[in-house]
């Protein structure tokens, strides 16, 4: 029998700044994945690692242990390098409904699980169920069905793949315990393994929006990951990218699904679509269809032009019960009751805008959770008429925010009034990937 501990002694040793045996994490995670150990001892054990951090030995156990607490999936049956990719999170981040059925259509197989809004930024899990009557809960034998027909699925983790992370996940959205490296890497790395790929590609942010404020701690994130990746056996490949603004125009659910059914009829906007492609030509080169990235990008713009990413859109909605009449034509989805816009109160340049208040809010709007188990409403949102370095006039529109609240709309205004600054000077462009990390290390990105 394995050893008992008592949960106490293990939160204050970690409350106390000291390091925890490899059994004692296990303990704590087979505990709370099987019911014994309550959301409260663990919101405590978050927190205590989150101010105190965990060490590499610590947080390599950490994932270990979550990856064990579900199933490793086999899905040697599906022939072709199964890849996936999976974003640390930020806000209008809606790039993975657009790249999986571009890589899917050209012939890489891509298992991919999600998860919900986390803290201010945006799930793909919400994004796919605005659609009406599209099923992210799926068992095992379902999942393997869908990704041997269709070369895609887009679900949430099954009660087999990750348990401790599902459960994790949503308590750490709603006590301010998401912004770790260990926790994040843990919690991302654990699904991913579980789910059966050979490689990963991920999108770690930096910026206003991301959970990683600072570019240099995004790199310690993406090596983390990447590390984590190599460990077991997949190639891993990391981006380092840009969140100081939201990505495209649209902030919440659907309106960010309209903005993917636009990108996917290669109709921008110009940075969902530059990184859109580059991760997917990524994926597309890992996945053995292009000999380079490279030629990946060029793979994956052609998708879209020729139609079959569209289509491969079209299938993996319809098969996962999803109404493909909105994506076909999304004017006639249900709209907000209530509409504001935010206008410029003086002529001048976007200098600034705040991705994490933006993303508050939305949140505040409906598009996100304050609680584990409050509904997202999928029409609430923010939508941008403008982005950094914009020149805008007095009285202009800067943004229009949507929701069916309307008791929420004054603190959303207060929140975004705040969030958008305007200075006389155009600001400096920024790049949008600035270093790639991969089995070579980590370098400055360029194609
Ligand atoms: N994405 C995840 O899956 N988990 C995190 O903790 C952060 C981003």
């Amino acid at each position: 029998m394995s050893k008992k501990y008592n949960i106490v002694s293990i939160i204050r040793k970690k409350r106390d700044g000291e390091s925890l045996s490899s059994s004692e994490i296990d303990y704590l995670i087979k505990g709370y994945t099987s019911g014994e150990l309550p959301d409260y001892q663990m919101s405590a054990f978050t927190m205590a690692a989150y101010l105190n951090g965990l060490n590499k030995e610590e947080s390599a156990q950490l994932t270990r242990s979550m990856l064990h607490s579900g199933i490793i999936v086999d899905l040697s049956m599906i022939p072709g390098k199964k890849v996936d990719k999976h974003s640390t999170g930020g806000v209008g981040d809606k790039l993975s409904l657009i790249l999986a059925p571009i890589v899917a259509s050209a012939g890489v197989p891509v298992p991919m699980i999600s998860g919900r809004g986390l803290g201010h930024t945006g799930g793909t899990l919400d994004k796919l169920e605005s659609i009406p009557g599209f099923q992210v809960d799926v068992d095992l034998e379902r999942y393997k069905e869908i990704i041997d027909k269709h070369r895609l699925v887009l679900v949430g983790q099954t009660k087999e793949i990750a348990p401790a992370d599902k459960k994790l996940y949503a308590l750490r959205d709603v006590t301010a315990t998401v912004e770790s490296i260990p926790l994040i890497a843990g919690s991302i790395m654990s699904k991913k393994l579980a789910e059966g790929i050979d490689a990963l590609v991920l999108d770690v942010k930096y910026g206003s929006g991301a959970f990683m404020k600072k570019q240099e701690d995004a790199m310690e994130l993406g090596k983390t990951l990447v590390d984590i990746g190599l460990e077991f056996g997949k190639e891993t490949v990391a981006y380092i990218t840009n969140m100081n603004q939201p990505l495209g125009y649209s902030v919440g659910n659907w309106l960010e699904v309209e903005e993917c059914i636009h990108a996917l009829h290669g109709e921008g906007p110009e940075d969902i679509l530059e990184l859109s492609h580059l991760l997917s030509g990524t994926m597309i080169y890992l996945g053995g269809r292009a000999e380079s990235v490279n030629e990946g990008i060029s793979i994956s713009k052609m998708q879209v032009q020729n139609g079959e990413a569209f289509q491969k859109w079209l299938d993996i909605v319809d098969e996962q019960g999803g109404d493909i009449s909105v994506i076909r034509d999304p004017d006639s989805y249900v709209k907000a009751k209530f509409e504001f816009e935010l206008k410029s109160p003086e002529d001048g340049y976007i200098n600034e805008i705040d991705s994490f208040q933006i993303g508050m809010a939305s949140l505040e709007l409906g598009a996100g959770r304050k609680k584990k188990e409050d509904a997202v409403d999928p029409v609430a949102g923010i939508r941008l008429g403008k982005k950094l370095g914009d020149k805008v006039k007095k009285g202009e529109t800067i943004l229009t925010g949507y929701t069916n609240k309307p008791s929420v709309m004054e603190t959303a205004v207060e929140i975004l009034t705040k969030a958008v600054v305007i200075t006389e000077t155009k600001p400096k462009e920024e790049d949008l990937v600035s270093h790639v990390i991969d089995k070579d290390g980590i370098r400055a990105f360029e194609l």
